[in-house]
């Protein structure tokens, strides 16, 4: 079994994703002795922004790509072949500004490639990335689970969403708000969240 463990938490040290990532991936590892880890820490090696030297750079022929271009062709198929090797992917996904790191969209911006991880059909878009399962570690200083925040949440939302379209529909949430609302509750946050994960079907 090979788990692709993805890491978007600025703070290395106190960081609530980071924490619950961990959890999750020791969890399932307990469960699956021979459980394989490759770690993506996109903040410690950031991916770089699409831009347009990147995106044009598949549609030419190696030798007449800037070096620039090779570097990041290497990069991508790199990322690609993480996800094409894992039966489960767990990222670490903090809210920051209602949505999620832009380190984080930028790993999303290499990886969701037509014709890779998903086709155009004439029934509409499909993904090709069936049969893996991901888990969200979910953080949020904030309550958007409920009440008038619930629609300015664009970060769990974003991601199922973008995991559905490349072709990953078994997604589960592991979750930890309302953590900037001082210390009791952000023990509280973790703690249940700690619970839920101790409480995994991670066979
Ligand atoms: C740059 C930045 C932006 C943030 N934006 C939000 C936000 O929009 N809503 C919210 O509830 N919390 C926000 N927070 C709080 C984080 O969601 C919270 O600290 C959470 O623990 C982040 O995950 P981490 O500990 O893994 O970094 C923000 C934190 C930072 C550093």
């Amino acid at each position: 079994m090979k788990i692709l463990q993805v890491d978007s938490g600025l703070f290395t040290g106190q960081s609530v994703s980071r924490e619950l990532t961990q959890k999750i991936v020791a969890r399932v590892q307990a469960e699956n002795s021979n459980a394989e880890v490759i770690h993506r820490d996109v903040i410690a090696n950031p991916v770089a922004h699409l831009d347009a030297e990147i995106l044009m750079a598949s549609g030419v022929a190696g030798n007449e790509q800037t070096d620039r271009q090779r570097t990041e062709v290497a990069l991508t198929e790199a990322l690609l072949e993480e996800v094409f090797a894992a039966d489960m992917i767990v990222i670490g996904a903090p809210m920051y500004n209602f949505s999620v790191p832009s380190q984080l969209k930028a790993w999303v911006d290499r990886i969701a490639q037509a014709g890779r991880t998903f086709r155009y059909t004439e029934n509409g878009p499909e993904g090709l990335l069936t049969g893996k399962k991901a888990i969200i570690a979910s953080a949020r200083g904030g309550i958007y689970s409920e009440g008038a925040a619930a629609a300015m949440e664009h970060q769990e939302s974003y991601l199922k969403t973008v995991l559905g379209f490349i072709g990953i529909t078994d997604v589960t949430i592991i979750r930890a708000e309302g953590v900037n609302l001082g210390e009791e509750a952000r023990a509280q946050a973790v703690g249940k969240a700690t619970d839920e994960i101790n409480a995994l079907n991670a066979a």
